[in-house]
């Protein structure tokens, strides 16, 4: 079968060229966007006085049979028509005769493909903020399931201060919440209409962008031609805003490991949400968590990889550009695997409450709040910094905790000690005097979490 831009060539395509420069096996994903867009220009071809509306029938006609014919995966995709555009536009002119070749009128590749891409992006930068949405209210719950579970909160990885259960969930609600802002605030550039902008510099045909615009849902057009086939900053936005979202959910991930392991024994992820050893039978292994944890990298290579594609690129279109698509794909998918995955493996893990206690019940973390306590008590910090330090080393080389000590002992500390350290040393006491706005005092972590329930509704 000829070229659909056979005409200025006297040889057939080398057939390795062929199959190296066709992009329909990854690009019919936007099967969909093309008949979309497609719909829209001859539409608007037609309400310009640019083909009359008979001509335009047959091309809308045929355009939803094509349709038709790939939704039920009856169209066979060919190379040789090299990418979606023309392997459509060939089904078309197949589908209604020649009149079909009027539907390119006007328009280019270059402006087609960047289209597609816009319409193919911002439905799922819209349902990404849902699923973002869904993990949000899984940790919300199960935060409101653990607002009394106190654990001990790190830096370093090594205990630092007790904290609610509750707390460290939250932190991650946050983290989700600016990836969702994010998204959101990416929208209005995903949202703009390329088409019009023909191979690179407009069309000699009067045509009206913003006609195709308002039909598509677009907010607005861009302004300058060239840009519009160049552009691909849209779509590193939204791979740099997945990648920030894929190192939230591996920062999670790495967590659950931890927490799940025999050491912590914090959570027990549900059976569902787990895999075993083929050769050890008592093993549980966290897969789901460690994979999203491994996939990162990839979410991140695509984001580097079409950064690198792009740079140093001349203007206009340049072949290069072919190669955007698999990884924003890969990237999409991807992500919609891991956060599907994670809101009910978070809904349905297990929080060990009293092995979170006996952990907390065994460390120092309530070291800086005896410091305070002598503080209060008029001594500078930094003595009672030194004074407490001693007191665990004591307590250290005598196997004790803190609130093992007898009055007498820390008597040998500082004479400043009263029966009341023992309340100020409990760890509700500790978590509860942190009663600042964004602090882990329960009262304050209720708030939060209303304050993230009131959010969730409203979006
Ligand atoms: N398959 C091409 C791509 O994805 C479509 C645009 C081709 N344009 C061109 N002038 N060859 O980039």
């Amino acid at each position: 079968m000829s070229k659909l831009w056979g005409g200025r060539f006297t040889k057939k395509t080398d057939q390795l060229v062929e199959e190296y420069t066709a992009s329909i096996l990854f690009d019919k994903e936007l099967a969909e966007e093309d008949i979309q867009g497609s719909l829209a220009h001859v539409t608007m071809l037609g309400k310009c006085g640019i083909l009359p509306e008979e001509d335009v029938d047959k091309i809308k006609d045929g355009l939803l049979k094509v349709q038709g014919m790939i939704r039920r995966g009856e169209l066979e995709f060919s190379i040789s028509d090299e990418d979606i555009h023309m392997n459509i536009e060939k089904a078309l002119i197949d589908e209604v005769g020649s009149v079909g070749g009027k539907l390119h009128t006007g328009r280019s590749r270059n402006d087609q493909v960047a289209t597609d891409m816009h319409l193919w992006l911002r439905k799922r930068v819209v349902e990404f903020v849902g699923l973002l949405n869904k993990v949000q209210e899984a940790l919300i719950e199960q935060a409101k399931q653990n607002l009394d579970t106190i654990v001990p909160g790190y830096t370093h990885l090594q205990r630092a201060q007790p904290i609610l259960f509750a707390h460290h969930l939250m932190a991650y609600v946050s983290m989700f919440q600016r990836d969702i802002e994010r998204l959101q605030e990416s929208y209005k550039r995903v949202n703009m209409l390329p088409l019009g902008a023909g191979a690179l510099a407009g069309t000699t045909f009067p045509i009206d962008r913003h006609f195709v615009a308002q039909k598509l849902g677009f907010d607005g057009v861009y302004e300058n031609s060239l840009d519009a086939v160049s552009d691909r900053d849209f779509i590193l936005e939204f791979l740099s805003n997945a990648s920030m979202i894929m190192m939230h959910l591996s920062r999670l991930s790495e967590e659950f490991v931890l927490w799940s392991s025999t050491e912590f024994r914090f959570i027990e992820l549900d059976d569902a949400f787990c895999t075993g050893s083929s050769i050890m039978p008592q093993k549980k292994n966290p897969d789901v968590a460690e994979l999203v944890r491994g996939k990162t990298g990839r979410v991140y290579g695509n984001l580097f990889g079409l950064l690198t594609v792009l740079k140093s690129l001349p203007l206009a279109y340049n072949k290069d550009m072919q190669e955007d698509k698999e990884g924003m794909f890969d990237t999409v998918r991807t992500l919609q695997g891991a956060l599907q995955l994670y809101a009910p493996m978070i809904a349905t893990m297990k929080v060990n409450k009293d092995r979170m206690r006996q952990a907390v019940n065994q460390d120092f973390s309530n070291a800086t709040d005896i410091a305070d306590y002598l503080v209060n008590k008029g001594m500078p910090f930094r003595q009672a910094h030194e004074v407490i330090g001693k007191t665990v080393l004591y307590c250290i080389q005598n196997q004790k905790y803190l609130l093992d000590l007898k009055l007498e002992e820390f008597h040998q500390f500082s004479k400043l000690f009263d029966q009341d350290i023992y309340t100020v040393l409990q760890p509700e006491s500790v978590v509860n005097a942190r009663n600042v706005y964004g602090g882990t005092a329960e009262a304050q972590v209720a708030g939060a979490i209303e304050r993230a329930e009131a959010a969730l509704a409203g979006s």
